[in-house]
């Protein structure tokens, strides 16, 4: 199972011109960040660590920082209108807008992806307080989302300068999440080949797998994805496109309700997949359910697994097997009311492949969702 903490040096290759040690946090504008804070807490068991608002001197937003073992979650919301946040929440509804990656060295970062041609989100900025200094650059990506380069390698505080400690008496059990396994962006038409090609240039990441159309095609709703990884294989970003079908492709339905490209889900491991999902469930999240037909057919094509089937198939776990091993995983619902970001959970034993073997079975589920909603 891969590990990514800041650490964590030895396994970084030195020809790699940007060494990433794993996703350092995942922040979402929201339209009421104190409420969806409440929300992650109590549904997926995250643990309030930090404040920034008024009360800390920042006077345009507030945002509150969560988290359960390495995952890290922002939620960010604007106070006023008339803002760079404001203008995001307006086009998109509430979704990721920063994918924050762990650096020894975030001005060496900056200057190695934009000399690659990343267009610049943030320069190199230095934040200091009593407990140390953070320094965060960063570059655009698809859409309207970013990435921001984290050095926290001379910092001992909570979060980061700006930043209180948010201690607070509500704080529900874990449910076992760990880390970000790999974040999914959807592209526009024809879109995929070149944010593939901007991973690669800017940012050093190799393409580790592809699957077209044939693969990824039901009756109506096809998509085409590419995996992009860096060197270590810490950091993952699926990027998908819209195929074409006899109706309209799920990615193209994400596109026209977030109002363009972005990220459509963040898997999450666990390495207890079946007492995660049974507490997910009992605290009320919805996932996406494949045919009971699907559980008599399974063990065929996947082989010997550890877990007993039936916990699996009355949770709705899926399996695939690749040559590595196999894996476990589960996709939610929609989070929002929009058919935008969605939650995988993921366990892997062996595996390093992302479900392909299910694909069908999952995307047939997802169109009778999307038929409800009278986007198919
Ligand atoms: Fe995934």
């Amino acid at each position: 199972m891969q590990t990514n903490t800041a650490s964590d040096t030895a396994s970084v290759n030195p020809t790699d011109f940007l060494p990433l040690h794993g996703t350092d946090y995942v922040e979402f504008y929201v339209g009421n960040a104190k409420q969806a804070a409440h929300f992650y807490k109590t549904a997926f068991g995250f643990q309030s660590l930090a404040y920034a608002g008024p009360e800390t001197g920042v006077m345009d937003r507030a945002s509150y920082v969560i988290r359960q073992n390495k995952l890290t979650f922002v939620l960010t919301t604007p106070l006023k209108t008339n803002n760079a946040i404001a203008d995001h929440i307006y086009k998109h509804g509430d979704g990721v807008k920063v994918l924050a990656l762990m650096v020894d060295d975030a001005t060496d970062a900056w200057k190695q992806t934009t000399s690659r041609g990343g267009k610049t989100y943030m320069e190199p900025n230095k934040l200091k307080d009593a407990d140390g200094e953070v320094v965060l650059s960063g570059i655009h990506t698809y859409g309207d989302t970013v990435h921001v380069f984290v050095e926290r390698k001379n910092y001992n505080g909570v979060f980061m300068p700006g930043y209180r400690k948010w201690v607070s008496d509500y704080n529900p059990s874990s449910t076992g999440l760990l880390y970000v396994d790999h974040c999914v962006g959807n592209v526009g038409w024809n879109q995929m080949n070149p944010w593939v090609k901007f991973y690669e240039n800017v940012m050093g990441f190799k393409n580790i797998l592809s699957f077209d159309d044939n693969d990824i095609s039901t009756e109506y709703s096809a998509l085409m994805s590419k995996v992009m990884s860096n060197g270590n294989g810490y950091v993952k970003f699926p990027i998908n496109e819209p195929a074409e079908g006899k109706k309209k492709s799920q990615v193209e339905e994400y596109l026209d309700f977030y109002n363009g490209e972005g990220v459509q889900h963040v898997a999450i491991a666990t390495a207890d997949i079946v007492a995660t999902v049974t507490e997910l469930q009992k605290r009320g999240i919805d996932f996406l359910k494949v045919p009971s037909s699907y559980y008599e057919t399974v063990l065929d094509r996947v082989g010997k697994i550890d877990e007993d089937l039936t916990p699996l198939s009355e949770l709705g776990i899926l399996i695939d097997r690749d040559d590595e091993g196999y894996l476990l995983q589960i996709f939610s619902k929609p989070l929002e009311d929009r058919p935008t970001l969605f939650f995988e959970i993921i366990q892997r034993k062996g595996a390093k492949s992302f479900g392909k073997g299910n694909f069908k079975a999952l995307f047939e589920a997802l169109e009778r969702e999307q038929d409800l909603r009278g986007n198919l």
